[in-house]
């Protein structure tokens, strides 16, 4: 049987192309991958990159794992899709596992991370509604982000996303992360919700603290808002336990948590998962997707529990290993202002704004990115070993040996 050819283009064609036909929303690195294997991927022309930034922390398991490639293969001849009209075998598994790792109760599967936040923002204002027409206030935090449409960008505490698509919803409240006294003079009983990430990812990598997270649970609780955690980034195995929350004692839960990103091993799949309270503020018909929770992206995602639920002692070792080798390197490049995170979410922070030394790292055969201008972020694949380490210490080291201001270089 004879499937459609695509012609092999040289990467300048394959640019051109995208050039003349693409929306140009992207500042795209000159780089045109072919294929992957394991934490590597390689170029057009054979070149091998250590990838650290696995698709912006999406693939999880890396490239072409064995195991995920063979349920794809069995799945995909079985059914791939089939619509939210019908039951099929691997919503309800996928579900109950979700459950038991995150706490939660209840489970509703969409396709991406920002219509995983505008789910929990539906059930948020409908909580609110059901009390009071005027309970429909959103506090949310300076410097996170929780997605590009119109509701996830209306609680993104980053005016450079929100600024140019305003006026967004109406009633959010963005508040200084941590700040005590700015959250006592906002929560009211119009608050229907709080919106936060555990470990804030585009914003810089910072873990917010047990004690901030009991204290947003307290107000929650004070004001009868529900409490949403987005773990887009932070969550599913990269912090080296299932959740960022689970890293304090006692673990806080949220009355919502919102996933995506690593769940299906690179097919895109979200979720929200939510206790009871939570569920009851959605009856049939007043929430729903068409993609969401297809068959292919459910059993795939069955899988990868399954393999992290392995990974997770790894994930811990291989991450305090990096971490130790960054803290040398701190010790090595006075610029380097803090290296934060936590399992395999990894963020460098330098004095100048470092942008320019992503192409660098491309130079080296590495890839990461850095987010929040100054903030080198790696969120590397959690088959990530001590070995492949020690070769991104080894790229980081030469990135850094030459690194300057942009304006000084
Ligand atoms: C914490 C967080 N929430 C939401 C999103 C949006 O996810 P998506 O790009 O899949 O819509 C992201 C994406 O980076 C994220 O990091």
């Amino acid at each position: 049987m004879k499937i459609m050819e695509v012609a092999v283009a040289p990467a300048s064609a394959v640019m051109e192309l995208e050039r003349a036909y693409l929306l140009q929303n992207y500042s795209r690195y000159p780089l045109v991958l072919k294929r992957g294997k394991g934490c590597w991927l390689y170029d057009a022309a054979g070149r091998r990159y250590l990838d650290l930034i696995s698709g912006i922390g999406v693939n999880s398991l890396g490239h072409a794992h064995p195991r995920i490639v063979r349920v794809i293969r069995e799945q995909a001849a079985l059914l791939i899709h089939s619509s939210n009209l019908y039951y099929h075998e691997f919503q309800g598994p996928l579900a109950k596992r979700i459950c038991e790792t995150s706490g939660m109760q209840r489970v509703f599967f969409c396709n991406s991370g920002t219509e995983a936040v505008e789910a929990a923002i539906k059930m948020v204002r409908a909580h609110g509604r059901r009390i009071d027409p005027q309970k429909y206030e959103i506090i949310a935090f300076e410097n996170s982000f929780h997605g590009r449409t119109m509701g996830a960008l209306s609680i993104t505490g980053q005016p450079k996303y929100r600024e140019p698509f305003e006026p967004l919803l109406e009633g959010v409240r963005i508040l200084s992360p941590c700040d005590d006294a700015a959250l006592e003079a906002a929560v009211s009983s119009r608050t229907a919700g709080i919106f936060v990430e555990p470990i804030q990812g585009e914003g810089g990598i910072y873990p917010m603290a047990g004690a901030w997270l009991r204290r947003l649970r307290e107000m929650a609780d004070r004001c009868n808002a529900l409490l949403v955690f987005d773990e887009i980034q932070c969550g599913i195995g990269r912090p080296g336990v299932w959740h960022a929350y689970q890293l304090h004692e006692p673990p806080v839960l949220p009355d919502i948590v919102t996933l995506a990103k690593p769940m299906a091993a690179g097919l895109p799949l979200g979720a929200v998962a939510c206790n009871e309270k939570a569920a009851s503020t959605i009856a049939p018909g007043m929430h729903g997707t068409t993609f969401g929770g297809g068959a292919l992206a459910c059993r795939v995602a069955l899988e990868f529990y399954a393999i992290v639920e392995e990974l997770l002692p790894q994930i811990r070792r291989v991450g305090e290993y990096f971490f130790a080798g960054l803290r040398e390197l701190q010790g090595q490049f006075s610029f380097i202002r803090e290296v934060r995170g936590a399992g395999l979410m990894i963020g460098v922070e330098l004095d100048f704004p470092c942008k320019h030394l992503v192409n660098e790292g491309i130079r080296h055969g590495l890839l990461f990115n850095v987010t929040h201008e100054k903030v080198i972020r790696m969120l590397p694949p959690y088959i990530l070993t001590e070995k492949e380490v020690d070769r991104a210490l080894g790229g980081l080291r030469k990135v850094l040996r030459n690194a300057r201001p942009v304006s000084a270089a």
